[in-house]
């Protein structure tokens, strides 16, 4: 198809209405990594409808993502997934008032299929493009679980890519304050439980296996840097890897599956809880810097019931409000990304046709589609 970029064909009827009326109807397109995701959401926090194509099931023979084949399920559930969204919201095209879709980070060809979606249907209907960032859509997850939340607050963002701490100076003003200098807790688990044969994705696996297992049964480093708040997973999850080999050894000579000194639940608990205590404490230190009453956890982890647990009594001791996600919003969804979207567009970001993928987008690359 030949899409004229420089004929921006939003109407101004559209971005009036977008900016005058409270109800406005979102799109949310989400097809980052390996959900092919669309929602409607209305004004920013009511869903109406949210449906997501995960692909769990074909990547988990593989041990993790396959780029290439995500690509090709999102193609194939894409427009299914969006007439479905359409159905189960009973609204028709004609009374959205924009699109929203995430064109980073993420695979670039997983990105591309939401992100050529999105322009198509916006060149087609004349709708607002609306650029959204992953993570933002992340935090968004959590105006849809809390309907007092406002910013200005902080925010930890942990998944299979990231470990962020961004402060929320406002719905569409973000700064970050921390990352990840390596590995991302998400990433750490999957990876470990790999490795001890428990499949794929390794949060919920390991979370399961961690159930009435020792926190403590090995010792595992907690890397923390004195100058910054930034977090590093890669240390602990080789210091598990070689934990395993020796249990492995010992298990052998005892001719058991685990030895009798630490069993799987042992080590998936000592596992979790160093992660756990790792985000906790970074979080504590930055809440305590920064003087924020309110915490948001987003991401796939944060629907670990270890770290809402450790998290919460955390915020309680230091008088800090916390919000978590609903569990199903924890992991990708493209709710969150219709949320996001609705106030991103009141903050007068749009994209013309031109839009491509990021798929090493920063949090702040969102300010170049600022207009006016
Ligand atoms: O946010 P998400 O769906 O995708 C990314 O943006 O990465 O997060 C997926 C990650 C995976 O690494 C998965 O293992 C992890 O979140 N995860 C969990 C749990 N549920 C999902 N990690 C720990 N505990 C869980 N219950
Ligand atoms: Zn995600």
């Amino acid at each position: 198809v030949d899409i004229d970029c420089d004929n921006n064909p939003i109407d101004d009827t559209i971005i009036d209405q977008m900016k005058t009326d409270p109800h406005q109807l979102i799109l949310g397109i989400e097809t980052s990594c390996d959900e092919t995701a669309a929602s409607i959401v209305e004004g920013g926090r009511h869903i109406l409808s949210s449906v997501v194509a995960s692909q769990i099931d074909i990547h988990a023979k593989f041990g993790g993502v396959v780029p290439e084949i995500a690509s090709r399920e999102h193609v194939n559930h894409m427009l299914p997934v969006i007439d479905r969204a359409l159905r189960d919201a009973n609204k028709a095209l004609s009374e959205l008032s924009g699109i929203a879709v995430t064109y980073g980070p993420g695979l670039v060809g997983a990105l591309l299929v939401g992100v050529a979606a999105a322009k198509g249907l916006s060149h087609a209907t004349g709708l607002p493009l609306i650029p959204v960032h992953h993570l933002e859509g992340h935090i968004a997850s959590a105006y849809l679980a809390d309907e007092a939340l406002k910013p200005p607050f902080l925010c930890l963002i942990v998944s299979g890519g990231h470990a962020t701490l961004a402060e929320v100076k406002d719905y569409a003003h973000f700064e970050v304050l921390a990352r990840t200098r390596d590995d991302a807790p998400g990433e750490a688990f999957d990876k470990i439980a790999r490795v001890i044969g428990l499949g794929y994705p390794g949060g919920p696996l390991i979370e399961k296996a961690a159930e009435g297992g020792r926190r403590d049964a090995f010792f595992l480093p907690i890397t923390d840097f004195l100058d910054s708040f930034d977090f590093s997973f890669s240390g602990v999850k080789t210091a598990a890897i070689n934990q395993y080999r020796k249990i492995e050894h010992e298990a052998q000579q005892e001719g058991k599956d685990w030895p009798s000194s630490v069993g799987l639940s042992d080590f998936a608990a000592t596992f979790q809880e160093t992660i756990v205590q790792t985000l906790a404490s970074h979080t504590k230190r930055a809440l305590k810097e920064t003087n924020y009453r309110q915490l948001v956890i987003a991401g796939g982890v944060s629907a670990n019931k270890r770290l809402r647990e450790v998290m919460s009594e955390m915020t309680k001791e230091i008088g800090v409000r916390l919000t978590i996600p609903t569990l199903s919003f924890c992991t990708d969804n493209a709710a969150m990304i219709a949320s996001a979207g609705y106030y991103a567009w009141q903050s007068g970001r749009r994209a013309s046709l031109d839009l491509n993928a990021v798929p090493m987008a920063e949090l702040d690359d969102v300010n170049r589609f600022v207009v006016g």
